[in-house]
């Protein structure tokens, strides 16, 4: 879906929710994801320690960085409710933007990762310009997990294995037609 405006309208109005469940606000109640495996293996993969410095793309409400200890975290997202709901729930700097223009200079994170949202990217130059981003600002590694190949909402963007030639490729934690990647700069 090249329109923007669908999947944002959708992630504000999540954000306008009135509960404080972060799996509820980062879209996983209709799932079988269970955030804090998530979280675990992203911290595995990444092997992020309490002394890293790390920035998560399309970080939602925190559902994630609930888990993720360091010595500082950063979140960006495009939804101006998650990113206030974000603030109120973790106290938590985060700051709205967008996945394809991050405001950080180069190398200013030891590690980044951005779960559960390349598939609301509009097209695959939106996607490739979020992995440039990503890559142009961490220092040591990158992870862009649930990458689905399929899917059964015709408005996802999805994604090809072969595509992701110099990364480590992992398969999906909870959805078998999803995968993830890592990698190391
Ligand atoms: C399924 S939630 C995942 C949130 C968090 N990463 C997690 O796993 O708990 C998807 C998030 O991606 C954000 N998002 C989608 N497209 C984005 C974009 N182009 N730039 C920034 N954030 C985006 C949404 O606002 C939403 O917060």
């Amino acid at each position: 879906m090249e329109d923007m405006s669908y999947w944002k309208e959708v992630w504000e109005r999540k954000g306008r929710d009135t509960t404080k469940d972060l799996t509820i606000l980062d879209g996983y109640e209709a799932t079988t994801a269970n955030v804090k495996e998530i979280a675990k293996n992203i911290i595995k993969e990444l092997d992020i320690k309490e002394s890293d410095s790390i920035l998560e793309v399309a970080c939602g409400a925190g559902g994630l960085a609930q888990y993720i200890k360091c010595k500082s975290y950063v979140g960006v997202d495009y939804s101006k409710s998650l990113v206030k709901k974000h603030i109120e729930l973790l106290n938590n700097s985060v700051i709205h933007g967008e996945a394809n223009n991050l405001i950080f200079k180069d190398k200013t994170f030891d590690k980044v990762f951005c779960f559960g949202a390349f598939h609301y990217f509009p097209n695959q130059e939106y996607a490739k310009k979020a992995i440039d981003e990503m890559k142009r600002v961490a220092k040591e590694a990158i992870f862009i997990g649930d990458l689905p190949v399929l899917s059964h909402r015709e408005e996802h963007l999805l994604y090809d294995k072969n595509d992701f030639t110099d990364w480590k490729i992992i398969d999906g934690y909870y959805n078998p037609s999803r995968f993830n990647v890592v990698y190391k700069l």
